[in-house]
């Protein structure tokens, strides 16, 4: 090792929780519900289930195979992996993906996280107590968010707020893998789930919360999400966006689940801690992300009324409607402020995971310190989180999140799939896989690994590209001029972010080559 020793997670049970809060984000509590009330929901929970098994699960227990692989040598991050799998001079630069992506997710996942803890602080000191109805809290969220005039003259409040946000996870990556990551997890997600807990029972028990609408009920709310329509099973659109989630859900395709599986020992278990934070997640997902804003909304609004709101996205969901229905309950301030305070912790267990491949590959590869890493990774942040918040009104964050956040993730998904599957090999990779296995991993697996994944994942992907992809690229619907501009400027960012990690990973390895040449081999 080159400097210094590498650290590695002090428990299994910190393991566990810091890859379940890796993989719980506001995906599990307000994009899933919303992809599953868009999608039909009972309609979507077959394709859903069926992506976990056959994507999901199978990728996950390769990309910890990856980072524990890659950690053995000291390295923590795609580039380094790639090119002991696959020696060619292309693969470190398939790697680069492992770090730009969830850098770049990072940059404008922190400022919605911001938004939950702004939120949290509201619903608390009763800022929006007044407000009851969804456009009244949609006018809310845009006056915080500096896009109107309204309750906020300016944009400080949320300012502060992502300042705030941003220095608590430049805070916790600054103190490591052991004292900060896995510290923050082991507290951060009992609570959650305390809290998440408490909101399931609080709806569970709300009936139907208004006489005049007999149909507006928690029961009708939970029929809607679990009971399966096979009519839907036809439409191909379903069967992409439960694929989507799952990814998104299990941070997939991001190169975070192999940075942080670089911090475990040569022969520890993949097997059963894989499965075991796949369980946590879709657990936080569907039972406790399912039974909380979906049923809720559906007692308040209707099923007809949810589907409408799912429609609006995931912010209306969680930043208009849910604020409503907490105004419409007894101790609504409270069960508004532990919503919020949920999404904050599931936000910051996940962001400072999306933030980790940069800081890993900036000491692994680029030698620098944890301390000078995650200072250059906190500035890159803070200028560009700057540009997300001034650019939010002109699609800003919604060009990034297409590009890194669904399209990018597909891909490396199906460039791991393929190194690890096919060049890597099977045998090898099941090798790495089950060494050090507390449980037997069944064998079907290493067949669907092979085969059906990375089929899975191509037709996903070139569906998705010709169905949404070619739409987005040539920006249509987008007329004003400063959206395209914005648009643009977001596409430039995500070039100079990508280029610049690929030149220093040619410097690094170069560096890497001669210092083997010379005989200083720093690592195996
Ligand atoms: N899985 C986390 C979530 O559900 C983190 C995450 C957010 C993420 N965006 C992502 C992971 C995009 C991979 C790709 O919120």
């Amino acid at each position: 090792m080159g400097n210094g020793q590498r650290e590695y997670w002090q428990s299994r049970i910190g393991l566990i929780l810091a890859v379940a809060g890796n993989a719980i984000g506001l995906g599990n509590f307000l994009r899933f519900p919303v992809q599953a009330a868009k999608n039909g929901g009972g309609a979507f929970m077959i394709p859903y289930f069926v992506a976990l098994l056959l994507l999901g699960i199978p990728l996950m227990w390769a990309e910890w195979a990856m980072g524990r692989y890659s950690g053995q040598h000291g390295h923590g991050t795609l580039p380094d992996t790639f090119h002991r799998m696959w020696k060619h001079p292309a693969a470190k630069y398939f790697g680069v993906l492992g770090v730009f992506l969830p850098l770049a997710i990072v940059i404008y996942y922190t400022y919605i996280e911001s938004w939950t803890l702004a939120y949290s602080w509201f619903a608390a000191t009763g800022k929006y107590a007044g407000i009851t109805t969804r456009e009244g809290m949609g006018g809310f969220l845009k006056s915080f968010q500096g896009l109107e005039q309204g309750v906020f003259t300016s944009i400080a409040a949320a300012y502060a707020f992502f300042v705030i946000t941003l220095g608590l996870n430049v805070w916790v990556l600054y103190r490591g893998i052991t004292g900060g990551i896995e510290k923050l997890a082991k507290i951060a997600m009992p609570l959650l789930f305390v809290f998440a807990i408490v909101l399931v029972v609080r709806v569970l028990t709300l009936g139907t919360p208004d006489p005049a609408y007999p149909d507006r009920n928690v029961v009708n709310g939970l029929g809607f999400i679990w009971n399966p329509d096979f009519s839907k099973l036809g439409d191909v659109g379903v069967w992409l966006a439960a694929a989507g989630q799952i990814f998104f859900t299990l941070s997939l395709g991001a190169g975070m689940i192999p940075t942080y599986a670089s911090y475990m020992k040569k022969d520890q278990d993949i097997a059963v801690n894989a499965l075991a934070t796949s369980t946590t997640n879709e657990f936080a997902e569907v039972i406790l992300g399912g039974t909380i804003a979906i049923p809720v909304a559906c007692a308040f609004f209707g099923v007809a009324g949810t589907i409408a709101i799912a429609q609006g996205g995931a912010f209306d969901l969680g930043f208009q409607s849910m604020p409503v229905i907490f105004g419409k309950i007894p101790l609504g301030a409270f069960f508004g402020s532990i919503w919020f305070l949920l999404l904050f912790f599931a936000g910051i267990t996940s962001s400072v995971a999306l933030a980790s491949p940069a800081v890993a590959f900036l000491e692994d590869e680029m030698k620098l310190s944890k301390k000078a890493a995650v200072s250059v990774v906190g500035a890159v942040l803070f200028v560009c989180g700057n540009m997300v918040i001034f650019f939010l009104g002109f699609g800003f964050l919604d060009e990034m999140d297409f590009w890194v956040g669904t399209f990018g993730i597909a891909f490396l998904g199906l460039v791991e799939a393929i190194i690890f599957a096919w060049i890597f090999g099977m045998i090898k990779g099941w090798e790495e896989i089950t060494r050090g296995a507390e449980m037997k991993v069944p064998r079907v697996f290493y067949f669907i690994l092979k085969y059906v994944t990375p089929l899975y994942l191509f037709v996903l992907l070139v569906t998705w590209a010709v169905k949404e992809g070619v739409g987005v690229l040539i920006m249509k619907g987008v007329e004003k001029p400063a959206e395209i501009y914005a648009r643009w400027g977001a596409r430039g960012l995500m070039v100079l972010l990508l280029v610049s990690i690929c030149v220093m990973t040619w410097w690094a390895f170069k560096k890497r080559a001669s210092d083997e040449g010379r005989g200083t081999k720093d690592d195996g």
